[in-house]
């Protein structure tokens, strides 16, 4: 192809982008940005609006060495975390009763009382001391997974959670690797939250499947939520190789991902969809504002995409240790990657780049039996996606 038609063929996808980016802009300025859960708004393509998406057909080629996983990654002892034990089967356990907080300390006559300074809309309730009121204490230890997936979703997101216990989360053993899933949840707060809890009392004994934190589980608590994960892979599961953390409405081929982990570093590691410099939002309508005063420079760090990152499992407890020498922020994927830095450790871009996906990705068999995770428009199309790409048959 000569110059000239690289050329026209680039204004056309100039183009399409200014289109993209047009309608992009359009949907943000129309979006109604009130605090919901993470699983509803906003779709993570929209922080990248800038990005352009072309859609390249996926050409992955594994290299066929045989892998060394260690499987028995190993780990210090000691580090004091606030996961407790608490049993799961107590049905009487209510909301109320895993909030109850000390009373204020007793006044004395002669102290004068210190005003009430807020700690602003920014501040991010962690580290604190939460409790896991639904664990699954055992789990690791008698199956001793390879690979564990954790998906943040909210309480009332049952259909989520059942879309990831059709397709994905059926795949406990691939490439004679095991696989667990977990799915992480904060406490339902508002009208019907006591109703809620109970429903997802019941959902846990149902399936098992369930880690539930006593924070209040909603979009700006993200981060609480990532750190509880954190303390509880690293008490939980120490044994374990990798840990994913995807949002349910992904679509993930986790054979792709088990394939890539194979021949991945064993410590130190972390990969996904890194962004780099990254320009800190100050638009205060925007869904990832942050004023100067909470965050001063221009750029973050880099850090791996939260919509799917992998790790492996050495990294739980160093980034919880390193989260109390560096402030919170509500964004969960930069604080990581504030963490991150502050460990001296990169995040890695995947062996292929188009392993993981930021824009949805047509469907078609042969690309996505290549791709690691995509995202997707709606939790229909990953659930029909997963569903075709296991039917039998040649895939390319
Ligand atoms: C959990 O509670 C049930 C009944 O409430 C009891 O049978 C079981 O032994 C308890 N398990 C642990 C680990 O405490
Ligand atoms: C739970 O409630 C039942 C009856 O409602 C009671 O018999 C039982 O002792 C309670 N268990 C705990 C641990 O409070
Ligand atoms: C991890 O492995 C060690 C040594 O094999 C074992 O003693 C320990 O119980 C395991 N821990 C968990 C939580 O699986
Ligand atoms: C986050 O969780 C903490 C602890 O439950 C709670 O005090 C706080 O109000 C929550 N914040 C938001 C924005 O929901």
């Amino acid at each position: 192809m000569d110059h000239r038609g690289r050329f026209v063929i680039w204004s056309r996808y100039r183009c399409y982008f200014f289109i993209v980016f047009l309608a992009l802009t359009l949907i943000i300025y129309n979006t109604d940005l009130v605090e919901r859960t993470e699983d509803l708004v906003p779709k993570w393509w929209m922080r990248f609006g800038q990005v352009v998406s072309t859609v390249v057909p996926v050409i992955t080629t594994y290299s066929n060495s045989t892998a060394t996983v260690i499987q028995n990654a190993t780990l210090q002892q000691g580090i004091e975390l606030s996961v407790t034990n608490i049993n799961t089967t107590m049905e009487n356990s209510t909301v109320t009763e895993a909030l109850t907080v000390p009373n204020l300390l007793p006044a004395k006559q002669s102290v004068p009382i210190e005003p009430y300074i807020s700690p602003g809309s920014f501040h991010v309730e962690y580290p604190h001391e939460y409790h896991f009121i639904v664990d699954e204490p055992k789990e690791c230890q008698e199956k001793n997974p390879f690979l564990v997936l954790m998906v943040p979703v909210a309480p009332h997101n049952r259909m989520a959670r059942d879309a990831v216990r059709s397709t994905w989360g059926t795949e406990s053993l691939i490439l004679g690797k095991v696989v667990s899933l977990f799915f992480l949840l904060g406490l339902p707060s508002g009208e019907g939250a006591e109703k809620l809890q109970e429903q997802v009392l019941q959902e846990s004994r149902e399936h098992r499947d369930l880690l539930q934190s006593d924070f209040t589980d909603s979009y700006k608590n993200l981060t609480i939520k990532t750190m509880m994960m954190l303390e509880w892979l690293s008490f939980r599961c120490p044994n374990a190789s990798y840990a994913m953390k995807i949002d349910s409405d992904m679509f993930l081929n986790v054979n792709s991902l088990v394939h890539m982990l194979l021949t991945a570093p064993q410590h130190d590691y972390m990969t996904g969809l890194v962004a780099k410099w990254a320009h800190v939002l100050r638009d205060p309508n925007s869904k990832w504002y942050l004023p100067e005063n909470v965050f001063p420079d221009n750029f973050y760090p880099s850090y791996a995409l939260g919509l799917g990152y992998v790790m492996s499992l050495n990294l739980p407890r160093k980034l919880v240790e390193a989260s109390r020498h560096v402030k919170a922020i509500y964004i969960e994927d930069v604080y990581l990657g504030l963490c991150m830095k502050h460990l001296g450790i990169q995040p890695t871009d995947p062996p292929s780049q188009n392993l993981f996906q930021l824009f949805p990705v047509p469907y078609n068999r042969c690309s996505y039996s290549q791709i690691i995770a995509t995202t997707t428009y709606t939790i229909t199309d990953q659930v029909n996606f997963w569903k075709d790409l296991h039917k039998p048959g040649p895939t390319c």
